[in-house]
């Protein structure tokens, strides 16, 4: 597959005069801040937009794929950063929706759960029943299964973006052993990924993109991560980063012996003020239900909470009772439950801080403008205007909106739940500066990541679920990469000699 001077133009250039080549059998990680145009190239190859200039050849011929459809018959298929399952149908039927017959009826079921299994097997999926409709699983496992879908098939050109923003380091094992693999055949693949030591130990060649611009391919070894990160962002970043100003303050936030069927088991932990507290684990080990708890977005069998300074006991009965006791929940799905999508980008910041533009009602559009210029700029969030749609920004841009909507409220406890998936490094860092500053304005913050290293540099104690329980708590002085991972493993050992969970 090779691009010449391939660009795009929406309302401005977003690709310019991209020229590249992908080879058989080699890695080609592609990587740039959020909105450099990672995803626009990946559907100009995968037949999901058609370049405004240059022109693309394949197999010895020029390749025009008029859809995703007509890509994937000729072998190119990529897994999109959005997911894009049907969460009413099966895992089963989400695997094989190509080739669902169109008429009603006449699914054989068992032909299709016979099917699913090795699929689901080749991401280590092998212990979920197929017949679960996909809305049911946690994000993490959604994300495997639309990596699952698109290696089914022959493909001869593989695109992945962000297949791991939401994974965990098992799954991320499983999916580089299919990758190998797929080496192996002579598949050609595109790996987009802000993690830059999975490009490191995946990739054999880089792409740093930037402003759309191409600014260097060549094999990935010859460059360091910091020589990397100054490409992408054309400047050197800072990679430390100082939580010794943190003073722990009063309890603000306590939680007694949650639990929530099989999900989560008799959980207690408590939130101080001025602290971050990291929740890590692996995909389906509670963090997310966790968060949910917490917030009142699910019910709770049985459990105790409390807030205020101090904390006196509480029954929120609903995601608006926990805001008015200013609790606050930026939530990892950002497509489900988080953006509105054809909205724009003032009004999205600016929901959920109702009270603030409302008591402005009759200025409401105006104070909704400002509020989010403040945040963009705070945020660095790239958009062409606050009236654009959030869903034309880029994946990255998208999760900053989400999280400028929540600063605004003056809530005491923020429970972040991914806050930096897809988020390019110097944006990360930007995140990591705001919740220290809302760690100094006395606020407590729960963070829940998959990305251990992020946890280990901003979290000041660290709580590991396994299975539905909290194993072990953390502090700064007592952890380490291996006793945070064993615990993460631990609870899934003793109970029936697998490694799954959920
Ligand atoms: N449909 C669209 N209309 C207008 N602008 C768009 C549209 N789709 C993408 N863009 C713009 O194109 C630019 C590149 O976006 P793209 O999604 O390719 O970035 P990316 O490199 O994948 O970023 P990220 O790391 O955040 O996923 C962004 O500025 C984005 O706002
Ligand atoms: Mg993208």
């Amino acid at each position: 597959m090779a691009l010449s001077g391939v660009g795009k133009t929406y309302n401005e250039p977003v690709l310019n005069d991209i020229n590249l080549t992908l080879y058989t059998g080699r890695v080609l990680a592609l990587t740039g801040e959020n909105g450099a145009g990672k995803s626009t190239l990946s559907k100009i190859i995968g037949g999901l937009i058609s370049p405004t200039t240059g022109s693309m050849r394949y197999l010895d011929r020029p390749y025009a794929p008029a859809s995703r459809k007509e890509a994937e018959k000729l072998g190119v298929r990529m897994v999109m950063q959005e997911l894009n399952l049907l969460p009413t149908l099966t895992i089963a039927e989400n695997l094989f929706i190509d080739q669902l017959p169109n008429r009603v009826g006449w699914i054989n079921r068992r032909r299709l759960r016979e099917m699913a299994r090795p699929a689901m097997e080749q991401v280590g999926l092998q212990n979920l029943d197929p017949d679960t409709p996909v809305g049911e699983l946690g994000i993490g496992h959604q994300q495997m299964i639309e990596i699952a879908r698109n290696l089914i098939g022959d493909s001869r050109v593989l695109i992945l973006d962000e297949p791991t923003a939401m994974l965990s380091s098992r799954e991320v094992e499983l999916l580089f052993t299919q990758i190998a693999r797929f080496k192996q055949r002579g598949v050609a693949l595109i790996y987009i990924s802000h993690r830059l030591d999975e490009l490191a130990r995946i990739a054999d060649d880089v792409t740093v993109l930037r402003d759309g611009n191409l600014v260097c391919t060549d094999e990935i070894k010859r460059y360091t991560s910091d020589q990397l990160v100054s490409l992408m962002v054309g400047r050197d970043l800072d990679s430390t980063f100082d939580t010794s100003a943190r003073r722990r303050g009063n309890p603000i936030l306590k939680v007694e012996h949650f639990t929530r069927g099989s999900v989560l088991q008799d959980i207690s932990l408590t939130l101080h003020r001025g602290e971050v507290l990291g929740i890590s684990g692996l995909v389906g080990a509670g963090r997310t239900e966790l968060m949910r708890a917490i917030f009142a977005a699910d019910r709770i069998d049985s459990g105790q909470l409390s807030v205020g300074d101090p904390p006196v006991p509480v029954t929120l009965r609903s995601p608006a009772d926990a805001i008015a006791h200013r609790i606050a929940l930026v939530t990892e799905d950002r497509k489900g439950e988080g953006l509105l999508l054809p909205q724009s980008v003032g009004v999205n910041t600016s929901l959920g801080n109702s009270e603030k533009i409302s008591r402005f009602a009759w200025l409401s559009a105006g104070r909704e403008q400002q509020l989010a210029q403040e945040y963009i700029k705070r945020m660095r969030i790239r958009t062409a205007g606050t009236t654009l749609d959030v869903g034309s920004l880029s994946g990255g841009n998208q999760q900053k909106v989400l999280i400028g909507r929540w600063l605004a409220r003056n809530c005491d406890v923020i429970l972040f739940d991914e806050p930096t998936r897809g988020i390019d490094v110097g944006a990360k860092r930007d995140i990591y500066l705001l919740l220290n500053e809302l760690t100094q304005s006395g606020k407590g913050l729960i963070v829940v990541s998959s990305d251990l290293r992020e946890l280990m540099l901003i979290c000041d104690r660290i709580a590991v679920l396994s299975a539905g329980r909290l194993v072990e708590t953390f502090s700064r002085e007592s952890w380490s990469q291996d006793a945070i991972l064993a615990a993460a493993f631990s609870g899934y050992q003793h109970a029936t000699g697998s490694t799954d969970h959920e």
